[in-house]
């Protein structure tokens, strides 16, 4: 592919203009982090090359521009369309695999996805998430927490959160009480935990914003196959971010979001006529340290999530 630039002769597209590239890339000599610099200089040329590539108009960048102005100016406390985005191109998903280890007795992790609310109220071994009566079928999860030898982690912190049969989670819906379908556990000394829950139902994502704009624009639906949310945090692992899905939901092999993995579906039985899932969950040893984990580029971004 050739095009013509001013005065110049027909070049290859991807010969257009290489000195600014690199003058982009140049222009980083005095940055203040080695790590922010080898990042930008991949991100430059990896940008640069959409550009030529694509034989992006005018037009096209400023629509492009313009998705972005409005994806930024929809986010609020509740609503996070950055994160959706980055969850319906599989960024994500990509994120999580190349960060996250995995390995014998280590269980495999997936998205944080945009509701997870902080902190929860601690309840007991065995207790319900629910502040209200829901009409849907009860739940018994429980299983153990180990360490990549299987043996028991006593005192994980364990957060769960799951919407509510009308699709919602708590924090996109007035009419729940905060906190409801959302808790914390501690696993016993045993590693275990337990709680009482509902069945989860499949949901659509977001979709009113620039994020299901797109996605329908790509021909996709939003939905995610029916799933609760796990993070389970304990001295000396790495925290396990995860969920378990339902086995035969109709979206385990489309979720919007690419985040199933075949690990974590489950089949719940039938136990005393109450549907029961029991699943270990394997932790990884933490073996970096606090700055490899979370390092600082840019004044502002020193946030991890609320806890
Ligand atoms: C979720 O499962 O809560 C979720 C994940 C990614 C995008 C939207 C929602
Ligand atoms: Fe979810």
């Amino acid at each position: 592919m050739t095009i013509m630039i001013g005065n110049r002769n027909a070049v290859p597209t991807e010969e257009v203009f290489p000195e600014l590239t690199r003058d982009v890339i140049d222009r980083m000599s005095n940055a203040k982090s080695a790590r922010l610099r080898e990042i930008m200089e991949v991100v430059i040329r990896h940008l640069h090359a959409i550009v030529r590539e694509s034989k992006i108009t005018q037009g096209e960048w400023s629509q492009a521009i313009d998705f972005l102005t409005r994806a930024g100016k929809m986010c609020s406390e509740n609503r996070q369309e950055l994160i959706l985005l980055s969850d319906i191109l599989g960024v994500s998903m990509l994120v999580d695999a190349v960060d996250n280890v995995a390995g014998p007795g280590i269980s495999d992790s997936t998205v944080l996805g945009p509701f997870y609310a902080g902190h929860q109220r601690e309840l007991a071994q065995g207790d319900s998430i629910l502040l209200r009566e829901e009409a849907s079928e009860p739940l018994v999860m429980s299983g153990h927490v180990t360490d990549p030898d299987g043996r028991p982690v006593a005192g994980a912190l364990i957060e769960v959160w799951q919407t509510a049969p009308n699709q919602l989670y708590d924090v996109q819906d007035n009419d729940q009480p905060q906190g409801h379908l959302r808790a914390s556990f501690r696993t016993d000394m045993a590693g275990t935990y337990r709680f009482r829950t509902i069945m989860p139902v499949s949901y659509p994502i977001p979709d009113d914003g620039p994020a299901g704009q797109l996605l329908a624009a790509m021909g996709r639906h939003p939905f995610r196959p029916a799933h609760i949310h796990f993070m389970i945090s304990a001295p000396g692992y790495r925290t396990l971010v995860t969920h378990l899905f339902l086995d035969g939901d109709e979206f385990l092999e489309s979720d919007a979001v690419f985040g199933v993995k075949p690990s974590l579906v489950v089949r719940p039985e039938l136990k005393e006529a109450t549907n029961t899932v029991e699943y270990n969950f394997g932790l990884a040893r933490e073996l970096r340290t606090e700055e490899t984990r979370s390092p600082s580029f840019v004044a502002g971004n020193n946030r991890i999530s609320s806890s």
